[in-house]
């Protein structure tokens, strides 16, 4: 089979207009999304040591505390410069997630934090997911997040943007398509509702599938503070839109409103 092709709009965002390395602590957001993506996962992960595969791992933001926490983590990731990045933090590789290099069953756990947001085809995130099934061993677990349809829409809200008729236009096709082409701003991109997200991990193969608000409710708030003031929130502003995230966490309905949303499930045996 032909190796699958990034687009070249998500190479050349990556690689010449955004700095991941610096996403999840630069901002309060990012922060928040850190520290709820480590909770979330951490209620799932086998124990330490295990055999961790990050798929589009970055630049290695996650990759640093799962080796912290006792993880013998691999990295893969199309982008020759966070491949580059991540070499400080574990082994690292190019590799698509339609199309892993490792064996059947060679890892404990898959986590695929960012390809399923850059696949706007149906097809190509159930290849990543069937491909993340397939390297590990049975009963492992994979878990996968997403950006939530809703997340531009709150973003910009906050932002005061949606009185712009460019802005207002574009968000309104997002939540219509689905999908944003990489015209400005973000890169070629899917947003998932939640159900969705959990009938893909069903497809393939995953069991016991269940899915999270990661950021909760209040993360756009934290934005709309940020970019008012110019600094970053208060701490008790931080740590109320992390309660928040945990006391919605019962509330299907309230999966909505989170920017990422965090799958997880098992393979069978
Ligand atoms: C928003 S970043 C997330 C990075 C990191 N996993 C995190 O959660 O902070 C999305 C990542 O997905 C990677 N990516 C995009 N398309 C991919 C694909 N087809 N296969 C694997 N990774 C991909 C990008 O290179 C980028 O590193």
């Amino acid at each position: 089979m032909a190796s699958p092709q990034l687009a070249p709009e998500v190479s050349t965002f990556y690689t010449h207009v955004y700095d991941e390395d610096a996403r999840l602590t630069s901002s309060a957001d990012g922060r928040l999304e850190l520290l709820r993506t480590q909770e979330l996962l951490r209620r799932f992960l086998p124990q330490a040591p295990a055999r961790v595969l990050d798929v589009g791992g970055g630049t290695g933001v996650h990759a640093r505390w799962l080796v912290g926490d006792g993880y013998a983590v691999d990295l893969v990731d199309p982008v020759v410069r966070h491949v580059e990045q991540a070499r400080r933090v574990c082994a690292a590789a190019l590799g698509d997630a339609r199309q892993l290099d490792a064996g059947d069953g060679a890892y404990d756990v898959v986590t695929l934090l960012g390809p399923l947001y850059h696949l706007p085809d149906r097809d190509d995130r159930l290849r990543a997911l069937r491909e993340a099934a397939r390297v590990v061993r049975p009963g492992g677990l994979v878990a996968a997040a997403a950006i939530n349809r809703y997340a531009s829409l709150f973003e910009h809200t906050a932002l005061a943007h949606l009185h712009t008729p460019r802005l207002r236009d574009s968000i309104a096709d997002i939540l219509t398509t689905a999908t944003y082409d990489g015209r400005r701003g973000f890169t070629v991109s899917y947003f998932h509702r939640a159900e969705e997200l959990a009938a893909e991990l069903r497809t393939a193969g995953l069991r016991d599938v269940q899915v999270f608000g990661v950021e909760g409710p209040s993360w756009s708030l934290l934005k709309a503070v940020e970019h008012a003031t110019g600094a970053p929130p208060d701490d008790t502003l931080v740590q109320s839109a992390l309660t928040a995230a945990r006391l919605a966490e019962p509330y299907p309905e309230l999966l909505a409103a989170s920017s990422h949303l965090l799958a997880v499930g098992h393979t069978p045996g």
